[in-house]
């Protein structure tokens, strides 16, 4: 069973942990966090994060951030990350993360959600589909991975 609900800070190792299996250059320009960088913080409260439980182990994660810190952006919400661990991957746990997000998001007030995510991601592509976000904006040949030009693809939902 999949049961979805708000992080608390004792899933820090288990999210973390699972950031380690599934941090590659698929999923992130940047380079994992050194080993020991706390999983949580100023910027991350456990507040902000759903946590999926798959048969009561912490299976997966999604969190929601603000966009920018000004009037004019706060009917936005913004989807900053999103994972599950490797072996419990295809069970419908990253759908129901992402489907989850898009009901609090709407409960905060939220008329639209954004995220950023790779252009080789298939399979967080297919998800973000799957949950009603469209493609609002490509910055081709953003980023430069492996010796590859990586699109950045802007994707959002309304929330109205
Ligand atoms: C992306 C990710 C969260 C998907 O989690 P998941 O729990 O395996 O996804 P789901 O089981 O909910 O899959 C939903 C749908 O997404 C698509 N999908 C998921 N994984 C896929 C894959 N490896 N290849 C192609 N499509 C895939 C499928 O359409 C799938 O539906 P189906 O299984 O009925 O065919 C997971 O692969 C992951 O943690 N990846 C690394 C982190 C990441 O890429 N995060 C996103 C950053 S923007």
């Amino acid at each position: 069973m999949i049961t979805i609900r708000t992080a608390r800070a004792a899933d820090e190792a288990a999210l973390a942990e699972i950031d380690r299996r599934t941090w590659t250059s698929t999923v992130s320009p940047a380079p994992p966090p050194p080993p020991g960088t706390p999983f949580f913080g100023d910027g991350a409260r456990p507040g902000n994060f759903l946590v999926a439980e798959h048969e009561g182990v912490v299976a997966g994660y999604v969190h929601l951030t603000a966009g920018f810190d000004i009037d004019a952006h706060r009917h936005v919400l913004v989807i900053g990350g999103l994972a599950v661990d490797p072996d419990r991957q295809r069970l419908g746990i990253g759908r129901q993360l992402v489907a989850a997000a898009v009901a609090v998001a709407r409960k905060r007030g939220a008329r639209k959600l954004t995220l950023r995510v790779l252009g080789h991601n298939t399979a967080a592509r297919r998800i973000y589909e799957q949950c009603g976000f469209v493609v609002e904006g490509v910055l081709r040949g953003e980023f430069r991975i492996d010796g590859v030009d990586v699109d950045d693809v802007l994707m959002a939902r309304s929330l109205a």
